[in-house]
Formats: C-alpha cells, sequence, structure tokens
C-alpha cells in the first residue's frame, strides 16, 4: 500500500510527476470540466482530528472532482469522544470498504503509526508540529507557477517555525528541488536542529526579505504556544511582520505567501495580503490540483 505521510519520503522525480500531474488537473478545472471519472472505484475517508477549512473541503473538492465516493469524520462529533482509539476507529472505517484515508491529527507521526496498524493508504493532512506535505507541494507548485522554477529561488519562511509543519515540510521540498532557504523569526521560535537541514537562519526581517525572491510569512499557532516561549504578540509585529511600507521600501517586488488561516496585522497587514504581491489565494486554488494528483498516483497503485 502506497502513502504520502511526509515530504521526508519523496524524491525530486517524485514532486515532479505530482507537479506534472497537477498541470494536466489544473487545465481540466480552467476548462470548467468539474469532474473527471478517474476514481469511480475508490472510497476516501477524510478524518479530521484538528480543526481545518483549507485542507478540509481542497481535499473533498479533489476526490469529488475525480469522482471518488468521500465519508467525511470529524473527531469532535465522534466515538472518540467515548475513548475509542484511532486504530479502532480507522479500522471500524475501513470494514466499510474504504480504500483511502486523509487524516489530520494534532500529534506528530499519527500517520506513519497509523500506516503501520491499519490496512489502507494513509494522506498525511497534518500531524502536529511535524509535516503537511500536501500544503508544501502546492506551496511549491505556487512558487513554480509564479516563477517558472523553484531551482535556485531564493525563499524565506518567516515566522513560527517550532511549531510549524508547513515550514518542515517546506524546507524538505524546497531543498529537494534546489531553492535556497533561510528561516527568520524570533530565536525562541526557531528550532536548534534547523541549520542541520541545510537552512541559513536570519532574526532581521528586512535583510530576510532584501535576500528574497519569496518570503512564505506563518502563523503564529498560538494555540501551541508555551507563553515563556513567545514575544508579545505587539513586539512580534514589530520585528516579524510585513507591512506595506516595509515591501515598499525594498529595491524590488517578492512574492508574498500565507498558508492561512492568517491573522490579519500580527504576520502580515490587510494591504499585503491582499495586494498583487500575495499569491495566498492562487496557493489555495492549487490546492485542488496538487492534492487530485497526489490522489490520483496514490490511487493508481491500489487499483
Ligand atoms: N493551510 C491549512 O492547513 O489551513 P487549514 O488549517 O484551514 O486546513
Amino acid at each position: 500500500v502506497s502513502h504520502l505521510l511526509g515530504i521526508k519520503y519523496l524524491n525530486k522525480k517524485d514532486i515532479s510527476l505530482i507537479f506534472e500531474t497537477a498541470d494536466h488537473f489544473k487545465e481540466v478545472i480552467n476548462r470548467s470540466i468539474k469532474k473527471v471519472p478517474t476514481l469511480r472505484d475508490i472510497t476516501i475517508a477524510n478524518i479530521f482530528f484538528e480543526n481545518s477549512t483549507r485542507t478540509k473541503l481542497s481535499f473533498e473538492l479533489a476526490e469529488k472532482r475525480l469522482s471518488a465516493d468521500v465519508v467525511n469524520f470529524s473527531a469532535g462529533q465522534s466515538s472518540v469522544k467515548k475513548g475509542e482509539t484511532l486504530i479502532d476507529t480507522v479500522n471500524n472505517i475501513l470494514s466499510m470498504k474504504v480504500d483511502m484515508v486523509v487524516m489530520r491529527h494534532p500529534n506528530p507521526g499519527a500517520g506513519i503509526f497509523l500506516s503501520q496498524h491499519v490496512n489502507a493508504s494513509i494522506v498525511n493532512a497534518g500531524d502536529g508540529a511535524h509535516e503537511h506535505p500536501t500544503q508544501a507541494l502546492l506551496d511549491s507548485f505556487s512558487i513554480r507557477e509564479k516563477l517558472g522554477d523553484v531551482g535556485g529561488k531564493n525563499v524565506v519562511i518567516v515566522g513560527d517555525i517550532l511549531h510549524s509543519r508547513v515550514a518542515l515540510s517546506n524546507i524538505f521540498a524546497l531543498k529537494l528541488q534546489g531553492a535556497n532557504v533561510k528561516v527568520c523569526g524570533p530565536k525562541t521560535l526557531i528550532p536548534k536542529y534547523i541549520e542541520s537541514l541545510g537552512v541559513g537562519v536570519e532574526t532581521n526581517l528586512r535583510k530576510a526579505l532584501e535576500w528574497c525572491d519569496v518570503a512564505n510569512m506563518l502563523r503564529v499557532q498560538n494555540e501551541r504556544m508555551d507563553i515563556s516561549y513567545f514575544p508579545s504578540t505587539r513586539e512580534y509585529t514589530q520585528q516579524f511582520g510585513v507591512n506595506k511600507e516595509l515591501l515598499n521600501s525594498l529595491d524590488k517586488e517578492i512574492v508574498i505567501m500565507h498558508p492561512g488561516p492568517i491573522n490579519r496585522g500580527v504576520e502580515i497587514t490587510s494591504d499585503v495580503a491582499d495586494s498583487d504581491q500575495s499569491i495566498i489565494l492562487h496557493q489555495v486554488e492549487n490546492g485542488v490540483a496538487v492534492r487530485m494528483a497526489v490522489l490520483y498516483l496514490l490511487a493508481s497503485k491500489i487499483k
């Protein structure tokens, strides 16, 4: 059985294949063909133990556009609340003849654990502060679409690196494709191991922006925050928030990204998030085609 558990388990060729397949699906969507019969015999369960807007809807749309049968599961309304374990939960869902499971879970490694204990194809839709592989794929796909290539580009990931599965998956994906990567944020929110991944560290936002072609602004994850780690929100915004004045003072126009959800006025001001420099909604749009590609390629191995 094949899985997508993290970018760590992919190589450059895998990413190219996913992007070529996503190009095809994006073209199909742009021709206003809303549905293709590709996954007609496949049933997919989306099981979410953590909140989501973009990832959940994007997977569901991708599945429906591929004509898969879809069931949705939210832990908050399930028997998980009565103490049922993850393995029991998923095995019960699988006994209803489900082929693939898309899972978001607060615990790092939850997808890997599940893949070792159940007989289905697992897609990691975010596991705690570990990985969010489809987010990184749609982010790189969006850079490729905007700048022609990811290789050789300077990309800075700004903000709460410590708690971010988006940061880790992006670092793996960008490095595989030959991008130069730096992280920028308060020292307290940058993990010690980051330089061992071949990533530069910059604590001055202006210097980081002067260096980069692309800035990926991360959300400050208050829900995962140990309060002793964190500068105050005001201090954070002053030092690491991006605003129009700062961008206008650079001698070039950089591409602004954000995985969402945005804390408007904290890591990014509205006049930047909603500007032509921002590709935030293109990222969301591309998520559907990229997830169609991932599901299609995985399903071709289980059919
Ligand atoms: N980017 C992202 O994962 O957003 P959601 O939490 O809304 O799915």
